[in-house]
This record gives C-alpha cells, structure tokens and sequence, in this order.
C-alpha cells in the first residue's frame, strides 16, 4: 500500500546539503511508488509562532501567512520528513518555526505515525546531532503515537554540495525507498 509522504527542507542555503538529503529521501520514496509532497520553507512565507492560542479553540491560525494552506496537507500524510542543517548543535531555527507552526494540529485527529530526520553538520561526528534528534522526538511525542522512525546522519558536510560525497545520500535514497 503507497503511503502519502510529506518532506520538508528547511535550509535557505540554494542546493544545500540538507535540501540534496530531502531530495534523496523523495526519489526513494517516488520509486516505491508513494505519493510525495515536497516543501521547501525557503520559498513561503512563515513567520514566528505569537502563542495567542487561537488554535486550540478555532481551526488553523490566526497569522495569516502560508501555514493555513499547509496545516491540512501535514495532517492527512502518513509520513512525515523534516531536513535540517545543525545549527549550533541544534536544529535550524528554521524548522523549528515550522514545528511550532504545527501547533494548530496538536489540538486535532492526525494521520502521520512515521517521522524521519535528515540533518547535516559540518561536524562529523554523529553526535553533533544530538540536540537537534532529541528536540525533533520532544515534538513527536507531543502528538499520540507519532514516533521518530530513523535519522539520516549527514555530518562531515560543511560546503554547499559535501553530502555528495557521503553515504548520506544512499542512507535518504534507501530509507525513503523502503517506505511502503
Ligand atoms: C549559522 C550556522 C551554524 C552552524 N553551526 C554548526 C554547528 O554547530 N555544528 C556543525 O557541525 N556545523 C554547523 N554549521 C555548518 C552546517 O551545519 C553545515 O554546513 C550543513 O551541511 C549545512 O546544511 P545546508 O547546506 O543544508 O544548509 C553551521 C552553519 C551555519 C550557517
């Protein structure tokens, strides 16, 4: 059975490293025959959470940016991928306004289980991850029964293009193939 999968990149960096990893991950999963969303937050327009809580008795958000088209989308796909360059020793704050962007959805029924992590540092040790793993499981938890399935570890990757050179990418090719 094809699953519905929703990737998000969240670097603003043209062809960053993260963003190839994303790619990578969406090829897999197109050859395995699921049908696939690719959003790269560089190209809408996001603005911080304000924590007026209007989500939690109305539907959607009151920021009248790109969320709203977006909110729907995440919340009937099976799978969920977020990319992301470490950004001292943590997710980019990128995505991280995306997460809380989410929030609407943590007060309504959701389909995604799956979430993936594709995250490159120039580090390369895995470690350099750590913080940003952890912060992206604190999220998932938040929701009932959505689980950080498996990472992606692109570390070693500093200039725009390094990830070419890794495993990384073979990593996201296959891990986004074996979704079924
Ligand atoms: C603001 C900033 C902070 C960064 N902080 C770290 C860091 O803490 N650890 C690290 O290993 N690399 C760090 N890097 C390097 C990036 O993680 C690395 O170049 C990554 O591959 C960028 O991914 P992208 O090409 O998808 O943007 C940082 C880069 C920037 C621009």
């Amino acid at each position: 059975m094809s699953k519905k999968v929703f990737i998000v990149s969240s670097t603003m960096r043209a062809n960053g490293n993260s963003y190839l990893l994303a790619k990578e991950f969406e090829r897999g999963a197109k050859d395995a025959d699921n049908t696939t969303e690719f959003l790269d937050l560089k190209n809408i327009n996001l603005n911080f959470c304000k924590g007026c809580m209007y989500c939690q008795n109305k539907k959607g958000c009151a920021i009248k940016d790109d969320i709203n088209e977006i909110l729907g989308k995440v919340q009937n796909s099976d799978v969920l991928v977020f990319a992301t360059p470490v950004y001292y020793y943590e997710m980019s704050g990128q995505l991280k306004t995306f997460l809380d962007r989410l929030n609407p959805l943590y007060f309504q029924e959701n389909k995604f289980k799956e979430i993936y992590f594709l995250a490159t540092s120039a580090d390369t040790s895995k470690s350099a991850l750590d913080n940003a793993i952890n912060g992206i499981k604190g999220w998932a938890e938040c929701f009932d029964k959505v689980y950080l399935k498996d990472v992606v570890y692109g570390t070693g990757a500093e200039a725009v293009g390094d990830i070419k050179k890794s495993q990384a990418m073979k990593k996201a090719y296959d891990m986004g193939k074996a979704i079924k």
